[in-house]
């Protein structure tokens, strides 16, 4: 299966994966990391795992995402895509892209979905006295950070944390979870 993975930021998620894509056994090859960012640090990471990069900054599109989506959805024909996976990407992507990627487009969150969809999670669940916090793997419906959970991780919060401290003990189980439902998801498919 030909992997794209699609960033806007540090791709610190995307390099967990396309590390875990060396081992032959995996099924599943990176061929593409693509952000709307080109000071991303996700296009280093891809540059040291020899993986094609493209950016496609959205800020000519404002005010048409259709075309913005577009041009993504060309990019990713463009290269045999089978496996979207985004990866800290932060556009909101049109309902028709989204349905045209169906069962094929993967996303991880740092939460326990259905507990706080959208931003600010770790500080929303400090707040709220939540004694554990997480991250969860599903596929990608229109609706945000919504679709069926592939599978999730969970961390304790402990007295004391800010929500710094909280993504940090998150973010080292998103590197887990995220190999491991990508890997899932190829066998089964
Ligand atoms: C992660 O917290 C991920 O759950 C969220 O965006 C962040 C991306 O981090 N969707 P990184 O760029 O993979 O380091």
């Amino acid at each position: 299966m030909r992997v794209a993975l699609i960033a806007s930021g540090g791709g610190s998620n995307a390099g967990a994966l396309m590390n875990a894509m060396q081992a032959p056994d995996f099924g599943a090859e990176p061929v593409l990391v693509l952000s709307n960012n080109e000071n991303a640090g996700v296009l280093e990471r891809a540059n040291s795992f020899n993986v094609a990069t493209q950016v496609i900054d959205h800020r000519p599109f404002k005010g048409n995402r259709e075309a913005f989506d577009a041009k993504i959805g060309q990019v990713l024909s463009a290269h045999n895509v089978d496996v979207v996976c985004l990866a800290g990407f932060l556009r909101i992507m049109t309902e028709d892209f989204v349905r045209s990627w169906e069962g094929r487009m993967l996303n991880i969150h740092p939460s326990l979905l259905p507990k706080y969809p959208g931003l600010n999670t770790h500080q929303r669940a400090i707040d709220a006295g939540d004694r554990e916090a997480g991250c969860t793997v599903h596929m990608v419906i229109p609706e945000l950070d919504a679709g069926p959970i592939l599978g999730q991780r969970n961390v304790p919060i402990l007295p004391g944390d800010t929500s710094e401290v909280l993504a940090a003990r998150v973010l080292k189980e998103e590197h887990i979870l995220y190999p491991d439902m990508l890997g899932k998801f190829v066998k089964n498919h």
